[in-house]
């Protein structure tokens, strides 16, 4: 039943044209689809794709065709070889279906009594009889046929009338790139004017009453269109551009042809509404739909084992972007702050799989940290291995010799090869071997020489128990015992398992740098000094790895603490000298106070061989907290003050990065003044980074019930806003009391729990609360396995996502071991349950 990479076979027929009318109903639309087709290997049978569609007529060259001429199954319609013309023929067929009853969101459902769909991966199979997939491409021409006002398609508007609208996409597609969106919408407008003058109608359409909050999105699409002119050269290619927001939609956006539709909360903005971590994620999602237009639509995928081709590539891109117009050094932190966090933590688990996986049950299962976070870190060492000329020249090339075509991961690194000259062949184990290398580093001192030996090591994953070496790209600099540069940042290229690098000519033994940048997605063991460590936090002239020096010192003083240590004075003092730089560079700042997390220490202690244990390392970062509060009070106080913003607002990177700081130097100080700052901010806060900042500082001090309530009375209509107050509460909530609060919320009648949004909040806040999630009375893991039970059957993609809570349960101890597979157990018991959760609870289980 798996499919296999294997086993591509190219379709044997090409569409030629579509041509699809709707006659939309909210329980019976009807599709009509004529299908342009010419056979390309004689002798093959038709096979389309279609599920759950109720097969109205269907005609070969206008004629019925008789029912012994086809077969039809619950995944789709055979037509024999033997009924087909050898030459071009037209297919038509009808189909009536039933949006309203589409809980899945996947195909065409409705939203809030708006029509919309989601057709990426195999979504469009639920709307018509198509050969759904990505290698399949054509043009299509949609007629929409409703009372609905707004009626959007794909590509340009054709021509319009009373309940109609036509539209024609000229550029070849494949199906999941279709879509369609019929409503009562309002749209903020506005105009792009391309490099070479072309004018393009831009609009973001979103319900009634929303439209104030649609100005943030639209900037960021013009500087998305202007990013993508000069970093790629690429151009918009219609007349037209169309953003929509809905309500339900189970992942944050999707870039189809000329018409991406977004998951709301990635669009609306406003001060009292929005986080500054929402409008940076905006920005960035906005952009990345965008950049797909040329990496995803006009050069899309073979199939979807290809699937990190767009979406590594497209991650790299709004990656970069955000670099260029933000701060680099922030930016890289916060994507490997990321990175660490959900894919090491895949890579490290049962569901660890390569970055082009080579089989698959369930492909939306394969939308991962993996393909996309970790596909991007492969884009990045290529580049940095063939530098910005040489990555220029690739991309030019890629976009010149594969625009219109479906592509491989093979084409892809074929054009590096040929722009550069370089043999990708062992670089491209990236791509198959999964698992993230250790790598190990010891240094030599001669008295003039400089060596650095590295050893490398990938531990194995399922399915792939031998791992070979990998190309490393490390970038290195050397200080003086000064802290003065005295080697500048060089990258060495590791290829083998042990390689040695030496550095001549040095008057004094260096303090090395190593993987400034963060230039390979691995993990860096050194055994260093607390000292070494303190100075690099002080001096690295890397800022990637200043911060991360102090990042490891405050980690291995959490580890000891979870042992029973006292505070590390020395990290305490580094706080005091970050909290003095702080604002000079005040985002930068709030990196370096933010503690590592609770997952990220049990992550440590586990690969240190202890088992973590979620309530005392709970405790433990709860007293560096304290410690560090008490022992810089007056510092914290004062920069907490000077970075009051006097307003007007604005969402830009700087004052952001103020409100960072700021909100980190109240949650150290939380603890000491017993919650009253953050009592006084929560009800005269004018922007929702602060309101809601303070509100979880007093969740966490258990004296949040008036400001829960005061925040709920005042955004009760607002669903993304209430979407955080469901989310706040089970996420800083305390470890005894988080099941116990969850349950309480999914009681209330505003728990809407088929609106993903809200599902994600409240379990999800669940989940990321460490300690409570895995509390040991087991209550966390029970509850969170009760309603996924609960959401399968009416949203299988969600509920199988979500089930990843689970993956690091081979972390814990026995105790818990038992009780998450017992959970996981009891889920995979469940008649009926749906491929999507079938699958990841096989792959979660399968291990151990
Ligand atoms: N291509 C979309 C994006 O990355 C995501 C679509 C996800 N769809 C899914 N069925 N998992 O922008
Ligand atoms: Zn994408």
């Amino acid at each position: 039943q798996p499919k296999r990479l294997a086993d591509y076979t190219p379709y044997p027929f090409r569409v030629d044209q579509v041509a699809l009318t709707f006659r939309l109903a909210p329980c019976a639309t009807q599709v009509l689809a004529r299908l342009d087709l010419t056979p390309q290997s004689p002798g093959a049978d038709l096979r389309l794709d279609g599920e759950g569609l109720r097969l109205l007529a269907l005609r070969l060259d206008g004629h019925a065709l008789p029912p012994a001429d086809y077969t039809l199954t619950e995944t789709g319609l055979t037509i024999a070889a033997r009924a087909l013309p050898a030459a071009a023929f037209v297919l038509e067929s009808e189909v009536e279906i039933d949006p309203a009853a589409n809980t899945a969101l996947e195909g065409l459902y409705m939203s809030g009594g708006m029509f919309c769909t989601q057709c990426e991966a195999e979504g469009f199979r639920h709307i018509t009889f198509y050969p759904d997939r990505p290698d399949v491409m054509a043009p299509f021409r949609v007629r929409i046929e409703s009372d609905l006002p707004v009626l959007l398609s794909n590509g340009n508007p054709v021509a319009q009338g009373t309940g109609w609208a036509e539209w024609h996409d000229p550029w070849p597609k494949p199906a999941y790139l279709f879509a369609l969106v019929a409503g009562d919408l309002v749209a903020l407008r506005d105009r792009f004017t391309t490099a070479s003058g072309r004018s393009v109608d831009l609009a973001i359409w979103v319900r009634r009453g929303d439209e104030a909050r649609c100005g943030f999105a639209m900037e960021a699409l013009k500087r998305s269109m202007r990013w993508d002119e000069e970093a790629y050269g690429r151009e918009y290619d219609l007349d037209v551009f169309n953003i929509v927001a809905v309500d339900d939609f189970n992942m944050g956006a999707m870039e189809n042809k000329g018409l991406n539709i977004f998951n709301s909360k990635l669009v609306l903005a406003s001060p009292e509404t929005a986080t500054d971590a929402d409008y940076e994620r905006i920005e960035s999602v906005i952009a990345h739909e965008y950049f797909h237009n040329w990496t995803g639509n006009r050069i899309t995928c073979r199939d979807w084992f290809q699937l990190c081709l767009k979406e590594g590539l497209t991650v790299y891109r709004d990656q970069q972007f955000t670099s260029d117009i933000r701060s680099a050094a922030v930016k890289r932190i916060e994507d490997v702050l990321a990175l660490r966090a959900r894919q090491f933590r895949e890579d490290q688990g049962p569901l660890a799989h390569p970055v082009r996986p080579e089989s698959y049950i369930e492909i939306n299962n394969f939308y991962t940290a993996t393909v996309y976070e970790k596909g991007a870190e492969v884009v990045g060492m290529l580049r940095r291995l063939v530098g910005d000329d040489g990555y220029r020249r690739a991309l030019d090339l890629y976009f010149d010799r594969h625009d219109g075509q479906a592509a491989t991961i093979e084409d892809w690194l074929t054009v590096f090869e040929h722009a550069t000259g370089r043999d990708l062949t062992q670089f491209k184990r990236w791509y198959s071997e999964a698992g993230t290398p250790r790598l190990r580093v010891t240094e030599d001192w001669d008295g003039s020489r400089y060596t650095l030996t590295f050893t490398q090591e990938t531990p194995p994953t399922p399915g792939q128990p031998v791992k070979t070496p990998r190309v490393i790209p490390i970038a290195v600099g050397l200080l003086g015992q000064n802290g003065d540069e005295v080697v500048p940042t060089r990258l060495l290229e590791m290829t083998e398992a042990s390689q040695s690098f030496a550095f001549e000519g040095l008057a004094a033994r260096p303090v090395p740098s190593i993987l400034r940048g963060f230039s390979a997605p691995v993990v860096l063991e050194r055994e260093t000094t607390q000292a070494e460590r303190a100075f690099l936090f002080a001096h690295d002239t890397d800022p990637f790895n200043r911060w991360e020096a102090g990042r490891s010192l405050a980690r291995s003083a959490l580890m000891a603490m979870v042992g029973g240590a006292a505070p590390d004075p020395d990290l305490i003092a580094a706080y005091g000298r970050v909290l003095a730089d702080a604002p000079a560079d005040p985002a930068f700042g709030a990196l370096c106070l933010r503690l590592p997390s609770e997952d990220e220490i049990a992550t440590a202690l586990h690969a240190a061989g202890t088992p973590p244990d979620p309530a005392e390392i709970h405790g433990a970062r709860a007293r560096l907290t304290h410690a560090i509060a008490t022992a810089h009070e007056g510092a914290l106080q004062a920069v907490f003050a000077a970075m009051a913003d006097p307003g007007p607002f604005s969402p830009d990177a700087a004052p952001a990065g103020r409100r960072a700081l700021r909100m980190a130097c109240l949650g150290l100080l939380n603890r000491l003044d017993n919650g009253a700052r953050a009592e006084r901010l929560c009800d005269a806060a004018t922007t929702m980074t602060e309101r809601l900042a303070a509100l979880a500082c007093l969740i966490e001090m258990n004296r949040a019930a008036g400001a829960l309530a005061r925040f709920r009375d005042g955004f009760a209509h607002d669903r993304l806003v209430m979407d955080k107050w469901f989310m706040v509460q089970v996420l800083h909530a305390a470890p005894d009391l988080a099941a116990e609060t969850a349950a309480h919320l999914a009681a209330l009648p505003d728990f809407d729990w088929k609106n993903p949004n809200r599902f994600r909040a409240l379990m999800g806040g669940l989940a990321a609360n460490h300690a409570g999630f895995h509390h040991a009375s087991g209550a966390g893991y029970r509850f969170y396995a009760d309603w996924l039970i609960r959401l399968d059957p009416i949203n299988p993609q969600t509920t199988a996502r979500m089930s990843t809570a689970f993956e690091t349960w081979p972390r814990y101890d026995a105790h818990r071991q038992a009780l998450m597979r017992a959970e996981l157990g009891r889920i995979s018991a469940q008649p009926g349950l749906s491929r999507d959760t079938g699958e990841m609870v096989a792959r979660l289980l399968a291990a151990g």
